[in-house]
């Protein structure tokens, strides 16, 4: 047997699925990655649009970034690596836990998704409040950024409700996704393995007697560590091994 089938066989076998994706997962629809050729932190420093600091310093640059971000991925589809994993998370005992905040799971239909790094459609109040993750789904307005959007609860300045450098994941996220490292296997799939703690799922995994696959057409820190690595894109790979 090759190992595609092999591992199509281990997927219909399997009790317990977790599926671990990041940017590469969604690079066919259209959206940038972070670390790849023409990804978003080849061009700009993470430093001046995704922490606190840079918000704190200037919202409305932050602001811009994002809506121009929005503007990207609202004209993008799923692809099909997220149909695949939408209909593997149909199955009883399937988690998908995604870093991608284009929500292109949702709109696939994925069912259990843990978004550890939020939604780029979502709100949080920047002030005090503390309302949480309401959606917004403005854009720009004719090429240019609105203004800066403000909480409903206090009318203070809104931010995405995003995980940005330096902050802690949801702990509720970071729970489920410790819990779905309980699997017979585990697939890492199109991620850099470089930003923790989501890079350190598939060695969690491991560690607790899962068989863990990475599916990435590069090599990442993850390749080393896991049982098996394919060298592909996600959206070649996924529907291959779902036809087996
Ligand atoms: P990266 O941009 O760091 O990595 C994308 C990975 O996808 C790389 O390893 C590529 O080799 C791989 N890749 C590219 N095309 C692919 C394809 N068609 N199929 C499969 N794999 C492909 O993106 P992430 O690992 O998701 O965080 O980045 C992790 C986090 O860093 C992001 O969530 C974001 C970023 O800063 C926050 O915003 C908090």
């Amino acid at each position: 047997m090759n190992v595609l089938a092999e591992l199509g066989d281990r997927i219909a076998r399997a009790r317990t699925i977790t599926v671990l994706t990041g940017a590469g997962v969604s690079a066919a629809s259209g959206v940038p990655t972070f670390r790849g050729k023409d990804g978003w932190w080849r061009q700009f420093r993470p430093e001046d649009l995704a922490t606190a600091e840079a918000f704190q310093r200037d919202p409305a640059l932050v602001w811009e970034w994002y809506a121009w971000r929005r503007e990207k991925i609202a004209r993008c589809e799923p692809n099909a690596a997220h149909h695949v994993i939408a209909q593997w998370s149909q199955r009883e005992g399937c988690r998908v836990v995604t870093q991608n905040v284009d929500d292109l799971h949702l709109r696939a239909g994925t069912r259990n998704l843990i978004r550890l790094h939020g939604s780029i459609w979502e709100m949080s109040c920047w002030d005090a409040c503390g309302q949480r993750a309401w959606r917004d789904e403005r854009r720009l307005d004719a090429g240019r950024p609105l203004p800066i959007p403000r909480c409903p609860a206090c009318d203070g300045l809104a931010r995405p409700a995003v995980i940005w450098f330096g902050e802690a994941l949801e702990p509720a996220d970071l729970y489920a996704a410790l819990d779905a490292c309980t699997c017979d296997l585990f697939l890492t799939v199109g991620t850099s393995a470089v930003v923790y703690p989501a890079a350190g799922l598939a060695r969690e995994a491991k560690r607790r007697g899962s068989f863990t696959v990475e599916i990435n057409p590069d090599e990442t820190p993850a390749s080393a560590a896991v049982d098996l690595t394919i060298r592909g894109a996600a959206e070649r790979v996924l529907p291959d091994l779902s036809r087996i």
